[in-house]
């Protein structure tokens, strides 16, 4: 089964044409990282008229590299929720039109369910049931992923993201947008104790997190010594907000993967590019005899066939969408998804 697959969530517009679930068979993707860094982070209204120039030509530009015709695709799919709303309704919009003039089956995807399908792709042993810490820009979750369609989520970020703390950082530090690669980057150099940064605990809820409390130590950081005068270690400051990140994240998932049983876990979504927390989940992994997953670099920040990926499985469990689809910035990934059928 072929599916053409959109992604449109945020800054990043891709189509991709994916076979089974599993094999890729092209990945178009149009960063709009460049027209957002004069601003420091993603303008919605930029983002979804980037979305609308650029999406036709993607698709045209897929089919072509895939070598297939359009009437070798089987279904359509998109990523519906969660996401900027007028950037994901350029994708749902675009991609019920593509359903309807291919008279193909329409399939919503959830973003974050997409990330975690992003394993799929790489590591064709890899089947649920597993643990896996899905660690992006806009989302910050642990999720008991029982099959491929049928998730309970374990804990999540009370406030920021894991990756919008990274970006607030770089911000702060003057380091660009995206920062998560900036920072990753100048953290290699620093002593990761030289500062001592917060690691959030939420009272009664084990597996929350919440990282608004470490973006204002930060930040407040940095005023501090630019008000003082003092010099900062900036690379030891991201060696150090790197700690206190894997510090929330990986005991969590440990916990987790101990309470579920589980003797796999998976990493997904942008963050789980950052060297350190790769490193970090290597060791634990090992120590605790479990095996990992990690993606790829190329599959860790959005991408089209990671929805084309999870969208296979979706269909199989009957969840098609109608003309009557819609987009939704916020969605929990574990609930029904509403005007799905199955
Ligand atoms: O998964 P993604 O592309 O978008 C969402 O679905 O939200 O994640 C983007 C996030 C950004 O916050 C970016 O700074 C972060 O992933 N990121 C990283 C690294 N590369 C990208 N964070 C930490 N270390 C990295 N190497």
């Amino acid at each position: 089964m072929i599916i053409l697959s959109v992604e449109s969530t945020c800054d990043e517009t891709a189509v991709a044409l994916v076979r089974d679930g599993r094999e890729i068979l092209t990945d178009q993707i149009f960063s709009q990282a460049d027209l957002h860094a004069v601003y420091g982070g993603v303008v919605p209204e930029i983002a979804s008229r980037s979305h609308v120039e650029v999406i036709f030509q993607l698709a045209d530009r897929a089919i072509e590299a895939a070598g297939v015709s359009k009437r070798d695709i089987d279904a359509v799919a998109v990523s519906y929720a969660p996401g900027l709303i007028g950037a994901v309704l350029v994708g749902v919009s675009f991609a019920k039109s593509a359903a309807s003039a291919l008279g193909v089956p329409l399939i919503p995807v959830h973003h974050i369910r997409g990330h975690i399908a992003a394993n799929y792709l790489a590591y064709p042993e890899l089947e649920p049931p597993f643990l896996c810490l899905a660690i992006s820009g806009g989302n910050t979750l642990l999720v008991h992923v029982r099959d491929y369609t049928d998730m309970r989520i374990l804990g999540a970020t009370r406030d920021d993201a894991a990756g919008e703390c990274f970006d607030k950082t770089a911000r702060v530090l003057g380091l660009g947008y995206p920062g998560g690669k900036p920072v990753d980057a100048l953290a290699r150099t620093g002593d990761d104790r030289r500062y001592s940064l917060p690691v959030a605990v939420i009272e009664g809820r084990p597996y929350d997190m919440s990282f608004s409390g470490l973006k204002t130590a930060v930040i407040n950081l940095v005023h501090h010594a630019e008000q003082t005068g003092e010099e900062l270690d900036r690379a030891s400051l991201c060696a150090s907000f790197q700690r206190a990140v894997s510090e929330s994240l990986i005991p969590r998932a440990m916990a987790a993967v101990a309470e579920t049983g589980c003797n796999v876990l998976v990493a997904a979504g942008g963050v789980a590019a950052n060297s350190r927390i790769r490193a970090d989940l290597e060791q634990a992994a090992q120590r605790a005899g479990i095996r990992l997953y990690v993606p790829p670099l190329r599959l860790c920040g959005d991408n089209g066939a990671m929805i084309g990926a999870q969208a296979y499985y979706e269909y199989l469990a009957g969840h098609t969408g109608g003309s009557n689809l819609n987009a939704y910035a916020s969605m929990e990934l574990d609930t029904g998804l509403p005007e799905v059928a199955g």
